[in-house]
Order: structure tokens, then sequence, then C-alpha cells
């Protein structure tokens, strides 16, 4: 996607040193683009866990690329065993998007069958791409397929403005490109389609604020940001055509677990008869889990990120309390949305209602 009219993708390897993997610090954003460099494992893990990169697919793809670096800087003796424990360090950065052990898990596979070390490095170097690029196909697809609800919409409103409400940021910024939720809506825009998008803040770190308000900014994509909690009043006034979000793990009978938030926006839209829709690669399917509720891991975070806020003042980022300090404070980071709110899934292979049944049709070489 553009920034400021210079196309990027959320990872890369450095285009002179392919030592070094270079990110976006989305702990910036909106208010400064800087380019991080990552250079071993350790790196890689705290920028997970500490969100200079976040969201589902990008968190795979910088384990992959964490993996191929781990894998430089391994002592040659004990490669497998450094290997393992690099695994282990970067499973354990975010417990919800399942898309980081699917990566880790891969770059795992090919250690397993290798002799020759050079050989191995290359071929991790090259899955890291592949898992990169991969992602970025994925997106690009959810978005054609997506791109067939709202011209649908459209023109059931005669070409009226097509109002769109997403929670969190599943953009071009949590994947390679494109983004999930986000990919129907860029290709929608760029057919001419007249649309604009309800950006839910997502408290307590604001990423739809901060992040889906920018780069839906940058695409000039016409969008407002919203209070988490005013989604339901937009909706019994008819001011939501239909709800996009995304999502960090879903289940084979098609529970979706997303930010904190976004099953009560589901139940909103079900009470108001709103399609809610919920876009992800199949990277995110975790083909062992029957039961959203009971069996996706919910993140639970540091409690200073509901006690404080971060903001602008004076041209500096400061952090701001806005509750007494010691009041005790909860931040679970995800929820889940059971599959009957759910009206479809849309994926890179097209769109599916939320059942066993469904799935399994459209990936029966993956349902195990
Ligand atoms: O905590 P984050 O920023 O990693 O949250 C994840 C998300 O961005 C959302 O849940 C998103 O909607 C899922 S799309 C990868």
């Amino acid at each position: 996607m553009n920034v400021n009219n210079k196309s990027y993708r959320t990872i890369w390897l450095h285009p002179d040193n392919n030592q070094i993997v270079q990110i976006i610090d989305q702990r910036k954003l909106p208010f400064d683009f800087s380019i991080v460099d990552l250079t071993d494992v350790d790196r890689v893990a705290i920028a997970i866990k500490e969100m200079y990169v976040r969201g589902a697919g990008l968190i795979g793809a910088t384990a992959g690329f964490g993996m191929y670096l781990a894998a430089m800087k391994a002592d040659r003796s004990t490669f497998k065993e450094d290997l393992e424990k690099a695994a282990d360090v970067l499973n354990n950065t975010r417990p919800t998007a399942v898309n980081l052990k699917w990566a880790i898990d891969q770059q795992l596979e090919l250690i397993n069958d290798c002799h020759d070390l050079d050989v191995c490095i290359e071929k991790m170097r090259q899955k890291a791409i592949e898992i990169a690029n991969n992602d970025a196909d994925m997106c690009r697809q959810i978005g054609l397929h997506g791109l067939k609800i709202i011209k649908e919409i459209s023109e059931l409103k005669n070409g009226k403005t097509v109002n769109i409400l997403t929670h969190c940021n599943a953009g071009w910024l949590a994947f390679v490109d494109f983004g999930s939720a986000t990919s129907p809506i860029y290709q929608a825009h760029d057919q001419g389609i007249d649309l604009h998008v309800w950006v839910d803040e997502t408290r307590p770190r604001n990423q739809g604020a901060r992040l889906t308000a920018w780069e839906l900014g940058q695409h000039g994509v016409k969008h407002t940001v919203i209070p988490d909690n005013a989604g339901g009043h937009l909706m019994q006034h008819g001011l939501v055509d239909m709800v996009i979000t995304g999502a960090d793990r879903v289940t084979r009978t098609g529970d979706t677990a997303n930010k904190i938030g976004t099953y009560l926006k589901a139940l909103a839209a079900a009470d108001n008869n709103i399609p809610f829709y919920v876009a992800f690669p199949s990277s995110t399917f975790d083909w062992s889990l029957t039961d959203g509720v009971s069996q996706i891991p919910i993140e639970q975070r540091d409690d200073r990120e509901v006690k404080w806020m971060l903001g602008l003042k004076d041209g500096q980022e400061h952090e701001f309390l806005i509750m007494p300090e010691d009041s005790p404070a909860a931040n679970y980071g995800f929820d889940v949305t059971p599959s009957w709110l759910i009206t479809g899934l849309i994926t890179e292979r097209g769109i599916c209602p939320p059942t066993s049944l469904e799935i399994k049709a459209l990936f029966a070489d993956k349902y195990k």
C-alpha cells in the first residue's frame, strides 16, 4: 500500500543486506512513520510482544523471518536445539493469533528435513519470503471476494454511500499488504463505489483510531472514527449497511476470536439485521478447535494500557493517566464471536457461511 505515495509492505528483507529484516514501528503511528531493523530472534520477539508489529497475518510473517534470523545466528553444533528454543521464545510472545504457530511450524518442518546447514538456512530465507508473499496474496483474494458483497449493497442502495463499520485494525498494517477486513474496502473504493467506513477507536490501544484511520486516510477512503460504544446507536438509525472485522483465530466450526469488543458489535448487528462478515486468510483457522469461547486462548495484557493513554501534545507523544491510578483495571485483548452471529466468512477461497459443513467444503484439503 502507499504511504505518502510510496509503496510499502509491513515487513521486508533489507534490499542490500539479507541479514536484516525491516518493519514499520506501528507503536509510533500515526504521528511518526519509522522503520526499524531486526537482526536477531530476540529483537523479533520483542517487536511482536511489544507490538511494533501486530495483527494476525503480520505476526505470522514476522515469526517466519524471526526463525530465519535465528537460523543464521544459531551455533552450528547445536543448530536444531537453538532453533527449537527460538521457536519457543517466539511462540510465547502472543497467545491468541494462531498465525504465529502456523508460520513457526513451517520453518521447523524444514529443519527436520535438513542435512546441509547452509542449504537449510537458505531454504528458511525463502520460506520466510514465501509466507509473507502468500499472506499478501491471500489478502488480495479476500478483497476480490468481499468486493462482490459491497457491490451488491451499493446496487441495492442505487449507488448511495455504503456505510461499513470495522473494529480494531484488520488493515494492511495487520498483514503484509492489503489487510483482511480492509481489502474489500480498498477494492471497492478503487472501483469507484461510494463508501464510508465507521472506524471503532478500539480501546485500550486505539488501533482503530491510530492505525485504521491512518491507513484509510493514506488511501483516500472516506471514514469517521467513533467511540467504541457508538456502533449500536448507528445501527439502530440505519447508518450501518454492513460490518466487516478481521480475526485472530477461527475454529473449524466458524467461531472467531478478534479484538475485544467485536462480540458486542456482532450482537448489535444481529439485533438490527445488519450483515456481519469476518475476513481472514486460511492461516487463521485453528483446525484443532471446535468451540471458540471455551477453547481459544485469550491474551490478557498489562493494565497500564487501560489506565494510561498515548496522545500527542505540542508535537510530542505523551502518556496520560485517565483514571485513579490505584483502581484495578482488566485488559482482556480479545473476545469470541460465536458462529451464529456471523453472516459469512470471507477467505481467499471465497465466502462461506460459518458452519463446519461449509468450511469443510471450501477447505477439504486442510480440514483434518
Ligand atoms: O492486539 P492486536 O493489535 O494484535 O489486535 C489484533 C487485531 O488487529 C485485531 O484483532 C484484528 O481485527 C484482527 S486482523 C489480524
